[in-house]
């Protein structure tokens, strides 16, 4: 058996002085929330008031402590402690510091259960904002990347093969569909989180008269929960937010996996810029794709987070458990991770160098037409199955005799069929392109359109938002 090495001892510390308070408390974390947090304490202090639960003097007061607590957080004046569970039990604890003993009266009519869930639910609407807004900005590089490649021809591909061509912008609107699922997604997660749970208590409701109807509008919320059980345990939403940010990260990693193929040198389709790679330590020569690389791999801690979910959630009892503390990182890594990785791949497609020459010569060195050819047959009245053989043999032999489609003649043809005219020559990259005009397909005035509807819900979006 080998021996500890005594002289390398070395202990990794995971715990500060106190093990008790450091693994007890979230407050490393949840200060992130210390907007939220004022803001409901602010509401609920006026609500209080209002209801005639505390005087209008107290109310006074409490809210002016609120306030100096918040500007000492702005300015970095705030001391955190550890020792202090969380975000709340930092903030009333600075409370008392201000006012003294009226800082008690705050809690009157709420518990920390109810309150941390209406916190939390206040940052996710926060974010969802925020990360539509990133969205629609991705979408904005698409469309115009887009608008400036409807004549870039290159190979369309399944299974990684050469399939059948296709204009650089339909590509590109691919991913413009991609991420408008991933909007709508986030708009449903604010309107699973746009729920009020304060008036709730510890878990069975509160015994003044509090006013939910009068917190909800006063904190933006649209609904109030309907029972105080689910109310202060239901953390549903921050599932379905990290799952929105797994499809999101989902089609981020295909992107970024296309591009680093596409700037291989086998296929030096496209360049990335030299802000979003970076040079090998040994080899000088290359240039790494490791921003599109990371972006791939940050998905990984993202899954963790959806399944760490998932596994806080499984199997817990009504109502709240401490269990649920751990929500909170994995909600606020997820969307950190999220936004960034929007960030960086709008700047890779904001910087991106099309190689439009290579694509266009790798659609033509192909037999990427084949499907056309035997379309053309058909259009002459051979069923499709029977044209698809007389095509697979044609590209079988000429693959083998080293020619390409493009250098055959009529002759050449009707040794395949004698339905091949003199029409079959003027089929070529563009014109199979053209043809492909169905609803969705890649035709230049198909694509046109779907252009000019992307803009349009783009617009759609940022005015919407830009109005809250
Ligand atoms: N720090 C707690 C959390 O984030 C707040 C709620 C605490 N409630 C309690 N009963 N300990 O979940």
């Amino acid at each position: 058996m080998s021996k500890i090495n005594k002289k390398n001892n070395f202990t990794y510390s995971v715990s500060g002085d106190n093990l008790e308070d450091d693994f007890t408390s979230s407050i490393d974390i949840d200060k992130q929330m210390y907007e939220e947090d004022i803001r409901g304490s602010i509401a609920h202090t006026q609500m209080l008031a209002k209801q005639q639960i505390i005087t209008k003097k107290d109310k006074e007061k409490i809210i002016s402590g609120l306030l100096a607590i918040k500007k000492e957080i702005l300015s970095n004046k705030f001391e955190w402690k550890s020792s202090l569970e969380d975000i709340h039990m930092n903030i009333e604890s600075r409370l008392y510091d201000h006012i003294g003993e009226i800082a008690g009266k705050l809690h009157t009519a709420r518990s920390r259960n109810d309150q941390v869930a209406t916190d939390v639910r206040m940052w996710t609407k926060k974010i969802c904002v925020q990360i539509i807004s990133k969205i629609t900005e991705l979408q904005s590089s698409f469309v115009k990347i887009a608008e400036k490649n409807i004549d870039t021809i290159l190979p369309g591909y399944t299974h990684m093969q050469k399939g059948q061509p296709i204009s650089l912008a339909h590509h590109f609107l691919a991913y413009y569909e991609m991420l408008k699922r991933d909007l709508n997604r986030f708009q449903q997660v604010y309107s699973s989180a746009d729920v009020m749970i304060l008036g709730s208590g510890a878990l069975s409701g509160v015994n003044y008269p509090v006013d939910r109807e009068w917190l909800a509008k006063e904190l933006d919320f649209s609904k109030i929960s309907n029972n105080s059980m689910d109310g202060v345990s239901d953390r549903d939403f921050i599932v379905e937010f990290i799952n929105a940010c797994s499809l999101v990260m989902t089609h981020l990693s295909r992107f970024s996996e296309e591009i680093i193929i596409w700037s291989s040198e086998e296929f030096q389709f496209i360049k990335i810029s030299d802000k979003f790679s970076t040079g090998s330590s040994m080899m000088p020569q290359k240039r790494n794709p490791d921003y599109a690389e990371l972006v791939r791999g940050k998905i990984g801690s993202v899954f963790g987070s959806l399944f760490g979910m998932y596994t806080i959630l499984k199997g817990l009892p009504l109502t709240y458990n401490r269990d649920l503390q751990e929500d909170k990182k994995h909600l606020f890594e997820s969307a950190a991770t999220t936004i960034k990785c929007l960030d960086v791949t709008d700047g890779i497609i904001q910087n991106i160098k099309i190689n439009k020459d290579t694509m266009l010569s790798s659609a033509k060195n192909s037999f990427i037409l084949a499907t056309d050819i035997a379309d053309y047959l058909v259009k002459k009245g051979i069923p499709f199955r029977e044209s698809y053989v007389i095509i697979s043999n044609l590209t079988k032999e000429l693959t083998k005799k080293n020619i390409m489609i493009s250098e055959l003649t009529i002759n050449d043809y009707k040794k395949y069929s004698q339905y091949f005219e003199e029409d079959i020559l003027n089929l070529s990259l563009e014109t199979a392109i053209e043809s492909k005009n169905s609803i969705g397909g890649t035709a230049k005035k198909i694509v046109e359109k779907a252009l000019n509807q992307a803009k349009k819900e783009i617009k759609i979006t940022t005015d919407q938002y830009e109005k809250n």
